[in-house]
């Protein structure tokens, strides 16, 4: 019988370098989107899909992540005394649910290495991946992993991966995957037949993008250590999963709906427009954003 997966990696050590100097002192994954920080938003979408154990990767300067999920007796007691509700309800649904673990990454060698360094945490059971730097629009943001959990127990598949549609001059970016057949339609898995990061301009199979969540069975902490190390020295998770395929096990993609498209904080570019998407659907201050944005546009 199979166990229901309830653990996850949340890999966040990054060196953020693209996003300097707003992340000299702080991860980018404690950046704020809107009224939180966006690894607040992962753990959240993580809880909703029923995952109580969490594993942090972080890496130098991510002691805030940390920081963050601890619970603080003190400013709770204060806000009691001051008779916060809301904040109170706020921060309490942040330390509820799931219990959380931490080991860092000393060196930056990959998203594969970060990884393999939840091969203890994940104890031969099936485990969720979710980048820590990439959010999940939505009423309904578990919704995808949900549905992907689901169905990589059904299939038994070693790996079911998300994956989202990228323009044709922007594969270079990503893990691109190439699918069995033809036609992917949304949120239904769909064997892979192939799959290579960040391809070389003008050579991607597709342009269907890895897009940061990501369900494995125990086989990627077999893969792992036999990935070699890409040009830049690092193992690449990408190449994990392309050893799955090799090995004959079953290995999907899942295309995320419309309504659940990722957000990247990687870069400024996306990280502003993230922001501004965030906080226009913000249920408090969402209205005040609209009339702000309404009344700017006819100054630009
Ligand atoms: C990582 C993965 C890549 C994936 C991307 C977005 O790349 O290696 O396969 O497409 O995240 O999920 P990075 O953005 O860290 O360079």
């Amino acid at each position: 019988m199979s166990q229901r997966i309830n653990r996850a990696i949340v890999p966040a050590a990054g060196l953020g370098t693209r996003m300097l100097p707003a992340t000299k002192s702080q991860p980018k994954e404690m950046l704020p989107v809107a009224r939180k920080p966006v690894v607040q938003y992962v753990v959240e979408e993580l809880q909703g899909a029923g995952l109580d154990q969490i594993l942090v990767i972080t890496g130098r300067r991510k002691r805030a992540i940390e920081d963050h999920f601890d619970p603080d007796p003190f400013l709770l007691s204060s806000l009691e005394q001051a008779g916060n509700e809301l904040l109170l309800a706020e921060l309490s649904s942040l330390q509820s649910r799931a219990r959380f673990f931490y080991t860092s990454q000393s060196s930056p060698r990959g998203l594969g290495d970060a990884i393999s360094l939840g091969t203890e945490f994940a104890d031969g059971q099936d485990c969720v991946v979710a980048l820590g730097d990439s959010l999940i629009a939505g009423s309904q943001p578990s919704d995808p992993l949900s549905a992907m959990m689901r169905a990589h127990v059904d299939l038994k598949a070693a790996a079911i991966v998300a994956v989202e549609e990228v323009p044709a001059e922007d594969t270079f970016r990503y893990g691109i995957v190439s699918p069995a057949s033809g036609d992917l339609p949304t949120g239904e898995p769909i064997r892979m037949k192939d799959i290579i990061e960040k391809p070389p301009r003008g050579t991607a199979p597709s342009n269907l993008a890895v897009a940061a969540r990501y369900v494995f069975s125990p086989a990627i902490f077999e893969a792992l250590p036999r990935v070699f190390p890409d040009r830049k020295n690092e193992i690449q998770l990408t190449d994990g999963i392309r050893l799955l395929i090799q090995q004959g096990l079953p290995v999907y993609a899942w295309l995320l709906p419309p309504e659940n498209r990722r957000y990247d904080v990687g870069n400024f570019e996306s990280y502003f427009r993230t922001f501004i998407d965030f906080a226009l659907a913000d249920e408090r201050y969402g209205y005040m954003v609209r009339q702000y944005i309404k009344a700017k546009a006819y100054e630009l």
